[in-house]
């Protein structure tokens, strides 16, 4: 990533810099005035003393991620001042943090370096570390672009955001560790936005390779042929339409005396044109991004040796392209999985659940302790709970409070899905074990229901991300397209995983 974040003690009058950003809170009351936060003297002093009535004179009310440049008539070491609203001071998190940061971002992509005393804002509860760790976030996230394929594209100027304030080694090495999730975050969504012409299967696990190189995890490729022999049918199955060979990509990171190990499952379609029962025309295109599960596993466990991540994290990404053609799969076609069960393929556009079958067994075998999986897997699930917020369901409810618990520390939002036994019959098949599809009604959660026939009694998170894989447009540290969901709380389960009692 192109911004450097640091943290420096000078005085905000005093720091050299294009452009000084300093936080103003929201009234408490409706009738109330805003609240300066720290620097504003600074600016107040600058402008010749009378800020509270130029903000009320321009309507700034201190919502996150308002801004107000204010004029400083040359007697700031830095060029410019610029007012950024946090919100309620009593109501603070540190994803109002990350947005302010990245509205700041996104405001001062004309200029280089920023200084801002932001950190100085830290919500209850959480000390000046994880402010820093989610300004950083923040800032970076709200710069990132995907230009690629513009022939002028328009980079953003920011090169340098300067965290005020007191500095100290936890800061220093939080805003290391904002870099690196951020840049993980960065990773996915840029894997999710390229178009699927360049990412066939076997570019992204040779992509993966390369990202992991001195990342302390070792990368096994199986193609087609050894998922055949392994008995993935649901990998080999779903593949057999494409002319671009499936294959499997396993992670394995670990670290010196550990001994609890969890595992991340990403769904890897690289492309879902629905197959035989092929998806209407209109829309389609937003099916490049059904790799958003992988994209997120490979990301997260890119981070782990740099975090410090004390257990065992295996990752596995099925990476498949769903396509028609003659050599494809049909309705009624069964398929063999590698724990033996058969499933009756009744709709093909119901493919991710197939190839996750094979990599969830696999995670079994490999005797995880718990095993989460991420996928783009319903329209249902969006259908339920809107495009920004994910379906959980699972088997263990320890592990989902645990997996909850991340998510909500990270910011990114979840919502409990049951697994209702008495829907099982759904997804009965005449034929096989099971079934594919479940009927008109609860989608998301006959995918769930199949799904767990994969997973035998470890504890097991799956996560519906169907919805939040893509924003439809920019928003606070989102950018229109892929966003990198669930990158954060897996980094933050794999940060805080100990063995989970069954
Ligand atoms: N990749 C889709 C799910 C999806 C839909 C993701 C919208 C993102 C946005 C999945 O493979 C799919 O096609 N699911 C079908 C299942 C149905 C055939 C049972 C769906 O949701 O319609
Ligand atoms: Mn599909
Ligand atoms: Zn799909």
């Amino acid at each position: 990533m192109p911004i450097t974040v640091s943290s420096s003690a000078t005085a905000p009058e005093k720091v050299v810099a294009d452009l000084l950003a300093v936080p103003v809170y929201a009234a408490a009351r409706k009738s109330g005035k805003p609240v300066l936060g720290a620097g504003c003297d600074v600016v107040n002093r600058a402008l010749g003393g009378g800020l509270m009535r130029f903000i009320d004179e321009a309507g700034f009310e201190g919502k996150p991620g308002e801004t107000l440049a204010v004029p400083t008539n040359g007697k700031l070491a830095a060029k410019a001042a610029i007012l950024i609203g946090v919100g309620e001071a009593k109501k603070g998190t540190l994803d109002g943090l990350r947005r302010a940061a990245a509205e700041l971002a996104k405001k001062s992509h004309t200029v280089g370096t920023v200084a801002t005393t932001l950190l100085d804002v830290t919500p209850d509860g959480v000390d000046r570390a994880a402010s820093a760790q989610a300004v950083t976030e923040g800032a970076l996230l709200g710069a990132y672009r995907f230009d690629t394929y513009k022939s002028e594209p328009k980079p953003s100027k920011l090169k340098k955001v300067v965290l005020l304030g007191k500095s100290s080694p936890a800061v220093s090495a939080a805003v290391k560790r904002g870099q690196v999730i951020a840049g993980a975050v960065a990773w996915s969504r840029n894997l999710q936005n390229e178009p699927a012409l360049v990412k066939p299967p076997e570019v992204i696990a040779k992509l993966t390779q390369q990202l992991m190189r001195g990342k302390g995890v070792t990368v096994k490729v199986f193609d087609e042929a050894q998922l055949e022999s392994m008995g993935c049918g649901g990998i080999v199955g779903v593949g057999q339409g494409s002319e671009q060979r499936p294959c499997l990509v396993q992670m394995s990171y670990k670290p010196k005396g550990a001994t609890a190990t969890l595992a991340l499952v990403g769904k890897g379609v690289v492309f879902d044109t629905g197959g035989i029962s092929i998806k209407p025309a209109d829309g389609m295109d937003a099916m490049k991004t059904d790799m958003s599960g992988a994209a997120a596993v490979i990301a997260a466990m890119s981070t782990l040796q740099e975090l410090g991540v004390k257990c065992n994290v295996i990752g596995f990404a099925p990476l498949v392209e769903n396509m028609p053609s003659g050599t494809a799969i049909r309705p009624g076609d069964v398929l063999r999985h590698r724990n033996g069960k058969t499933s009756e393929v009744l709709n093909t556009d119901a493919e991710g659940r197939l190839i996750l079958a094979d990599a969830l067994a696999l995670a079994v075998e490999a005797k995880a302790d718990a095993i989460i999986d991420v996928a783009t897997l319903t329209g249902a699930c969006v259908v339920a709970l809107g495009e920004k917020i994910a379906g959980l369901m699972g088997n263990n409810d320890k592990w989902n409070a645990e997996v909850r618990r991340a998510a909500d520390e990270v910011g990114e939002s979840v919502w409990p899905l049951p697994l209702p036994p008495e829907y099982e019959k759904m997804i009965e098949s005449p034929v096989a074990d099971i079934q594919n599809i479940g009927g008109r009604w609860g989608g998301a959660l006959t995918a769930g229901l199949f799904l767990q026939h994969f997973v035998s009694d470890t504890p097991w998170v799956h996560l519906d991300i169907a919805g939040p894989s893509r924003a439809p447009s920019a928003e606070g540290y989102v950018q229109k397209g892929g966003t990198g969901f669930s990158v954060r709380t897996l980094v933050e389960v794999a940060e805080t995983f100990t063995k989970p009692r069954k």
